[in-house]
């Protein structure tokens, strides 16, 4: 993990350069209107000095946490959906005619209004309650705190543990049972009981991009592809610093014919 946290910064201290090289007003060849907008935005945000209001070792910290906190479980909760998908041949076909209605067989990937679908999005909701990737998320309390008669004493640490939540029988029917179609009347009877993005001010900075980055890909995967889970194969959940697949996805995949 350490190697890997080295490599991650010594790639976002690069980024950074070359961003600072970019916009350096002395070093900047470009014309006006080929500067990216993100230089323009960080530019205004230059002290009078002519400082930025990020250091470069800010900008790297948040490089490096868009990464980690970003990649991972976007991508295992992409596979968690295929797999599921997958073994329900009921709710493929259900996806599947929601894709070939909504998106033509010529277009290589959907644009972000042709991938948002009603079914597509009640089985990643689904999944992000079943197999949520962002599982454990703890916090502590400052002072001595009273919740419904109980104290909790200060410097305690509070996991919220969100399998536990999201799978409880007293929030929801039939918890074990991958069912999509729970979300169309609406989500588990008492608020507060789905939390894959965590909750409050220090929720998912990142929940409105990969949902995006997830419907995208899902939807040009499923719209364009057969897709064959190698017989036998059973999931099974390894909680890292996301919850992951053990053993990967083994998946063959298949170009459609239409
Ligand atoms: C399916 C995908 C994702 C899931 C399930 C997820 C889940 C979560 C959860 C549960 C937290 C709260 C952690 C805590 O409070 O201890 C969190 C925080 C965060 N996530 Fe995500 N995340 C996802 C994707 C992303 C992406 C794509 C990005 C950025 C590009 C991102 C950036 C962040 C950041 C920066 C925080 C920390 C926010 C803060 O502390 O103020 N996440 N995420």
């Amino acid at each position: 993990m350490h190697q890997g946290i080295e490599e991650l910064r010594a790639m976002a201290a690069k980024a950074v350069e070359n961003a600072r090289q970019m916009d350096a007003p002395d070093s900047n060849e470009k014309s006006e209107e080929s500067t990216p907008k993100i230089f323009e935005i960080l530019a205004k945000q230059r002290e009078p000095d002519g400082s930025y209001t990020f250091s470069s070792k800010e900008l790297c910290d948040n490089y490096v946490a868009f990464l980690v906190a970003g990649g991972d479980p976007t991508a295992h909760t992409m596979s968690f959906f295929v797999y599921e998908v997958l073994r329900r041949q009921d709710i493929l076909a259900k996806l599947r005619a929601e894709l070939d209605v909504n998106i033509p067989s010529d277009v290589a990937v959907p644009s972000l209004d042709q991938a948002d679908l009603p079914y597509l999005n009640m089985i990643l909701k689904e999944t992000l309650r079943y197999s949520s990737t962002g599982f454990g998320t703890f916090r502590t309390c400052p002072f001595d705190t009273e919740m419904e008669g109980v104290v909790l004493p200060a410097n305690t640490t509070l996991a919220l543990w969100n399998p536990a939540v999201h799978r409880d029988p007293t929030l929801w029917d039939n918890p074990d049972t991958f069912d999509p179609e729970r979300w169309r009347t609406g989500q588990s009877k008492i608020k507060g009981s789905y939390f894959p993005f965590s909750y409050g001010p220090r929720n998912c900075l990142g929940q409105g991009l990969s949902m995006l980055v997830m419907r995208l890909t899902l939807a040009t995967l499923f719209r364009r592809y057969d897709l064959i889970l190698e017989p036998g194969f059973e999931m099974e959940y390894l909680p890292s610093f996301t919850l992951r697949p053990k053993r990967g996805l083994p998946v063959k995949i298949v170009r459609r014919k239409s």
